[in-house]
């Protein structure tokens, strides 16, 4: 089952903001997120907010894009009456949960709701999250149409017997396929991978990258395997029934990544994200790692407006009864002081490329750089420009970065 929700203060049912969140408005973006909390079945490692139709408890999939235009209404009155200016959609973002088990008119609708409602910031970004099994070219087609511009494939292995470990349910075969008619329908495209399953050697790795590369997308996310509470997975690990992931081996793997995907002509820009020139980054996910302003849409999902974030009722049953009553469907918010947001700006400044300002961190933090530096974690030539930029042991190392460049 996902994971419960945060602590913190109870969000009011009107979803008013405070004054508070119109300060630097202008100098941020704004973005949408849209959460489909559906699966056809639950993969064994995954515990994002995500229900199969026999957990519904009487939630309709077929009332979601309704309910979701609802909250994007409500959405629209609050930023008003907040006194913020009308800001375009610079990103817009279908994740789930799988997005693509709705029929494709339902994305449509809940696109034409967001752009009816803030409009499209020139060039604005438009993505959905897809299972490799669960779109075809006419499906594909229908987005083009409605504005979507990208579309980011769950592909995660080429191996079978990963993909079985995974509980994946899609054909390897078919990426090339999809990968092709997401082409054809005009849509830039973007793979997840997965690496360090119970399992998975470095050559099926390596197998899993160069079919990914042979697809040439526009932009790659690679991610280490998590290993949830709470998960099939987790109990499977427990049970003695699959190994944990080997955290040398996952070290090994994300450098032969790097490796072959700059080979390849990609630029690292995240963590765990590589893209084809600056251009194919996504920027709806630099957002939140640049801490812009993004009212999240649907049930479990999480908003950042000026400051002040929230986060909705998880199940799409509460969420359906909030929305029908006319509530909000906030079930927690917190106002980030600014010693909290100062944190943040390094721990989601740190792992991006441009980094994060010396400057700005506090003494201890700037006196770590130098023994960051030291032992090979920082790069010395981003430091002397006056940022803090990680090496490639430095990413993979990011959290224990972080940990210094916060120490007091
Ligand atoms: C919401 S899912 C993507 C959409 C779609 N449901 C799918 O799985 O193809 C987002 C991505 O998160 C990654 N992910 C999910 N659970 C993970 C875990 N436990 N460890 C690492 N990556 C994970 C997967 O790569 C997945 O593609
Ligand atoms: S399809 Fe995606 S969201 Fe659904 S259970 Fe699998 S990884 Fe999670």
């Amino acid at each position: 089952m996902p994971s419960a929700l945060p602590l913190a203060d109870p969000a009011p049912l009107d979803g008013l903001l405070p004054a508070s969140v119109t300060e630097g408005a202008e100098t941020r973006r704004f973005g949408v997120y849209l959460h489909v909390p559906f699966c056809r079945v639950r993969c064994g490692y995954c515990d994002f907010n995500t229900y199969t139709s026999e957990e519904l408890r009487g939630a309709k999939r077929s009332d979601y894009a309704g309910q979701a235009a609802d909250e994007v209404a409500l959405a629209g009155s609050v930023l008003r009456a907040a006194g913020l200016p009308q800001r375009p959609a610079s990103t817009i973002f279908f994740g789930g949960g799988t997005p693509t088990l709705l029929p494709a008119t339902d994305l449509a609708g809940m696109l034409a709701a967001v752009t009816d409602q803030f409009g499209l910031a020139p060039g604005a970004e438009v993505t959905t999250e897809a299972n490799p099994d669960s779109v075809d070219l006419e499906y594909l087609l229908t987005l083009k149409r409605a504005g979507f511009t990208r579309v980011s494939f769950g592909m995660q292995s080429a191996v079978p017997h990963v993909l079985a470990t995974l509980e994946r349910t899609h054909d390897p075969a078919r990426i090339p396929l999809v990968v092709q008619w997401a082409r054809e329908a005009g849509l830039a495209v973007s793979l997840d991978l997965i690496y360090g399953t119970p399992g998975e050697s470095l050559d099926d790795w390596r197998t899993s990258v160069e079919h990914a590369l042979a697809q040439q997308p526009d932009h790659l996310s690679a991610y280490a395997l998590i290993v949830e509470d709470g998960t099939k997975l987790a109990r499977q690990i427990r049970s003695g029934q699959v190994s944990m992931p080997d955290d040398d081996l996952q070290a090994d793997m994300y450098e032969l990544l790097d490796g072959l995907v700059t080979e390849a002509g990609y630029d690292w820009y995240e963590v765990s994200n590589w893209s084809r020139g600056s251009g194919q980054r996504s920027q709806h996910n630099l957002s939140y790692w640049q801490g812009q302003d993004w009212w999240g849409i649907g049930p479990g999902a999480h908003s950042h407006v000026g400051g002040v974030r929230w986060w909705n009722v998880k199940h799409p049953a509460a969420y359906a009864d909030r929305i029908a009553a006319g509530h909000s469907p906030g079930a927690g918010r917190e106002t980030l002081d600014a010693a909290t947001r100062a944190v943040e700006r390094v721990l989601l400044g740190a792992r991006i490329r441009e980094g994060v300002a010396i400057a700005g961190l506090a003494a201890s933090g700037r006196t770590a750089v130098a023994g960051l530096i030291a032992d090979g974690l920082v790069d010395p030539g981003s430091a002397l420009r006056g940022t803090v930029v990680l090496t490639l042991r430095g990413r993979l190392l990011a959290d224990a970065v972080v940990r210094r460049l916060l120490e007091d």
